[in-house]
């Protein structure tokens, strides 16, 4: 069985261990860096501090051991808008589901609970996830034209984005 829970510090060095995975950061937006775990933690101190503007969850089974990251940054309390982050650090735990109940639970903590309208995200236009985020229900919103420079190329980032209101329509009509 699957759950959310919010990172914790002992989770920052299994992070740093997928943050130095050149595979996995090529389906991100984000450049590969070499990043130390003195980064990180910083990276982690520096969530503590800004708890009302991010959420950083934990992707976890059974054992409550950190397999992924679900995050919601930029929440912007005016526009009622946020943006969605996600990430299996192994390959070995990815299509097995774990990426669909986290993009549903963190989206109903984001309409439920925080009262947002609107989540965005934004994808490499090689990353063939965008299946697996138009069948949640999200919208290609737009092209942002050789945005991202990855392995020594420019590569288009296609914006997404899901309403309340389709969040609703889809999840909570009955
Ligand atoms: C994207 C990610 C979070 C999805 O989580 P996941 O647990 O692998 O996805 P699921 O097992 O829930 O997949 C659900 C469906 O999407 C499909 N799918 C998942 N990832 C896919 C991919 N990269 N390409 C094509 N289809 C994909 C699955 O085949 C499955 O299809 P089905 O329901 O028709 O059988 C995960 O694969 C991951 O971390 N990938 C690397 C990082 C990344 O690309 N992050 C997204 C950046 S925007």
């Amino acid at each position: 069985m699957y759950s959310l829970r919010e990172l914790r510090r002992e989770d920052i060095p299994i992070i740093n261990k997928w943050r130095n995975d050149p595979e996995l950061i090529s389906h991100l937006g984000a450049p590969f860096r070499y990043i130390n775990e003195e980064v990180d933690m910083l990276w982690y101190d520096n969530y503590m501090k800004n708890r009302n503007s991010t959420v950083r969850l934990a992707m976890t089974d059974e054992s409550n051991v950190i397999l992924g990251l679900a995050s919601l940054t930029n929440i912007d309390n005016i526009n009622r808008s946020c943006t969605a982050h996600f990430m299996i650090g192994e390959a070995v735990n990815r299509g097995k589901g774990l990426g669909t109940f986290a993009i549903k639970e963190i989206l109903k903590h984001a309409f439920m609970n925080l009262n947002l309208n609107r989540v965005e995200l934004s994808l490499l236009s090689t990353n063939t996830v965008i299946y697996l985020y138009k069948k949640i229900g999200f919208t290609v919103e737009g092209t942002k034209r050789k945005a991202a420079f990855k392995n020594g190329s420019y590569v288009d980032v296609i914006e997404m984005a899901m309403l309340k209101e389709d969040y609703y329509e889809k999840y909570e009509k009955d």
